[in-house]
């Protein structure tokens, strides 16, 4: 939704924010109660009876501590209103009544851009009724798709719910949407249709029964589509990768995720793999349930899902925890700091099956979920017989490994007595041989170079200290005043764009103002949020904060000379010109001095 953004001037947008205060906008949805400079109210976005959402009028800038939902004006315009960015824009124009430049677009571009993507939206929405009305036209060719329905269990209500539909040949949405004056490029560009050897166009989920993807927007951005039989195709085809659909940045079911947070708390998500694990269990009442379509989540998927709740229940398949690369996955969630409990399956079923079973076996399930250090432990002990001694030794050795990563000692001595009693040995000898184990590397995830570096992948204690920094510079603490963000180094993407939006500013005089950045980073930006939380609860000003942001500035410059260092350590090694080497020495000296004058 991003895009959207840069059709709107930016002086515009000013006046705009000038001209809708923000206390004055949110004080038309809910009643709010002054205290100090914060006004404050019962969420508007989750159910609750103590107020704990916050209006801060200096910054212009809600948050909310029970739900962490935050944002300016615009931002809250957008969520209340369900609408999209430039829906807002309106609302607000129309408030202050200032007619929306809408015609003074700041590039051609950007302008080809926005009516592609508004195309494109029209396209999939309109192959979603398509396929719709398909299901139910009384067309024999849709008594397979229905009966594979009921085949499944599925009930009239979760058709019309999840929007499912029918393609029933390769022609009939080509023939739609063509009919409806689309161009060839944009049909194409949709990935609906495809192009056949002979260059027609067709059905590129010609015959499958259809899961419509949707995002938070209730926009459908893709579609995803299943052989109704055994064949030698894949089993499921999702719209390719377009302007809307960005499979690693989106979830599935999470439309009516949003809608369900508007009516009540959400304690916490489901993640499951497939769409027909979550439709299964949406149907049993667990409602609560996103698909990562597929196994492997994403850092993405993280930031998204983290927007509704801290707590998140993996449920995979039964026989997923032999594959390392899904537990990987998990590692993800924990970076993002969300709680993370496995919920273990019976071998070989997956949700949707054991949900067939009723609501009550599912339960069952969720009851016996299990944070995920002891789910590693569990994946072992089913991974190997301990009856036999060899496996024993290699069960031991690899259950030790996982021990060793334990953030406490008392999950450590947990899991060791745990392993006692599954294995007979002495807790002495477990602990012995649990000191002699290296701790391991983490794996660094191979991140494509376009994908923020997030906090945790880090140092943890840095990337706080960074957080820190920030947050007293966007909220100008006193004591940050005369600090100069040029001296330290970010590590962490989101970090460095904030501090260029710093030295811009100050650069030129300017005020900060930190809602101005949500024209820069992602609206659903997780670090920024966690950046913005500091402001509140007073965590900015006072002794304590003051005494931290000078050790947070040492820690930052002290990790900045350590990788200086390292780096001519290095080349002064492979250095063979003599010259060189000298003016590397002399370099190196003085980093190290600089670092030992860090106190
Ligand atoms: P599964 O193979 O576990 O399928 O894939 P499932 O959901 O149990 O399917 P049913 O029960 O046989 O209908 C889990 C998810 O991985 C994605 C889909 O999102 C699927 O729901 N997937 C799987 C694909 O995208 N393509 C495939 O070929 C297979
Ligand atoms: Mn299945």
């Amino acid at each position: 939704m991003n895009e959207r953004k840069g059709f709107v001037e930016p002086k515009f947008l000013e006046e705009l924010r000038q001209k809708n205060e923000i206390t004055e906008v949110i004080s038309s949805y809910v009643a709010l109660d002054k205290k100090g400079n914060t006004h404050w109210a019962c969420c508007p976005f989750h159910h609750e009876r103590t107020p704990s959402f916050a209006v801060n009028e200096a910054d212009q800038f809600y948050h909310c501590f029970g739900c962490g939902v935050s944002g300016d004006v615009i931002k809250f315009v957008r969520e209340i209103e369900s609408t999209d960015f430039m829906g807002a824009v309106r609302i607000l124009a129309a408030r202050a009544k200032l007619e929306v430049p809408e015609n003074n677009f700041d590039s051609e571009k950007a302008v080809q851009a926005k009516k592609k993507r508004d195309s494109l939206a029209a396209i999939m929405l309109d192959s979603a009724r398509f396929y719709r009305a398909n299901l139910y036209s009384g067309d024999s060719l849709a008594d397979a798709h229905l009966e594979y329905i009921s085949n499944r269990q599925m009930s009239p209500t979760t058709v019309k719910k999840f929007g499912i539909g029918a393609s029933l040949d390769f022609f009939g949405l080509a023939d739609y949407l063509q009919d409806k004056g689309y161009s060839r490029a944009d049909l194409l560009d949709s990935g609906v249709l495809t192009e056949s050897k002979s260059g027609k166009l067709i059905d590129s989920q010609g015959g499958r029964l259809i899961f419509p993807i949707i995002n938070a927007f209730d926009e459908v951005v893709a579609f995803g589509g299943r052989l109704l039989e055994k064949r030698d195709f894949a089993k499921y085809k999702n719209t390719k990768e377009t302007m809307l659909f960005n499979k690693s940045k989106t979830l599935y079911n999470i439309n009516l995720l949003k809608k369900l947070k508007r009516t009540q708390p959400i304690k916490e998500v489901i993640i499951v793999e497939g769409y027909m694990d979550t439709i299964s269990l949406y149907q049993a009442g667990f409602e609560n349930v996103v698909a990562s379509m597929g196994t492997s989540l994403t850092k993405d998927q993280a930031r998204l899902v983290k927007r509704y709740s801290e707590n998140i229940l993996i449920s995979y398949d039964g026989d997923f925890a032999g594959q390392k690369a899904d537990l990987r996955g998990l590692e993800i969630l924990k970076d993002e700091h969300l709680n993370v409990k496995v919920v273990p399956m019976p071998e070989g079923l997956d949700p949707d099956d054991v949900a067939k079973q009723g609501a009550d076996a599912y339960q069952k399930c969720l009851d016996a979920a299990m944070p995920l250090i002891d789910y590693k432990i569990h994946a072992l002990e089913r991974k190997y017989d301990i009856k036999k001694s060899e496996e024993k030794r290699q069960f031991l050795s690899e259950a030790l490994k996982v021990v060793k990563t334990a953030e406490s000692e008392t999950v450590k001595e947990e899991l060791l007595k745990k392993l006692r009693d599954k294995t007979g040995i002495t807790y002495q000898s477990l602990e012995r041989d649990l000191s002699s184990v290296k701790k391991e590397q983490k794996q660094e995830m191979p991140t494509p170079k376009t994908t923020i570096v997030e906090a945790g992948q880090g140092s943890d204690k840095n990337v706080k200290a960074a957080r820190f920094i920030l947050a007293a510079k966007l909220f100008s603490a006193t004591y940050a005043q005369s600090f100069d963000v040029k001296s330290v180094e970010f590590s962490v993407d989101v970090h460095r764009v904030i501090a260029e939006y710093i030295i811009e500013r100050e650069g030129k005089g300017e005020r900060i103002r930190p809602s101005e950045l949500f024209e820069i980073l992602d609206e659903d930006c997780a670090e920024f949020n966690e950046i913005l939380d500091l402001n509140y609860g007073d965590k900015l000003s006072g002794e304590v904060a003051e005494r931290f942001f000078a050790d947070s500035v040492k820690a930052l410059q002290r990790e900045f000379l350590e990788k200086q260092i390292g780096a001519l350590k290095a080349k002064i090694e492979t250095e063979t010109d003599e010259e060189k080497k000298k003016q590397l020495t002399v370099q190196l000296s003085e980093s190290m001095l600089k670092k030992k004058k860090i106190r």
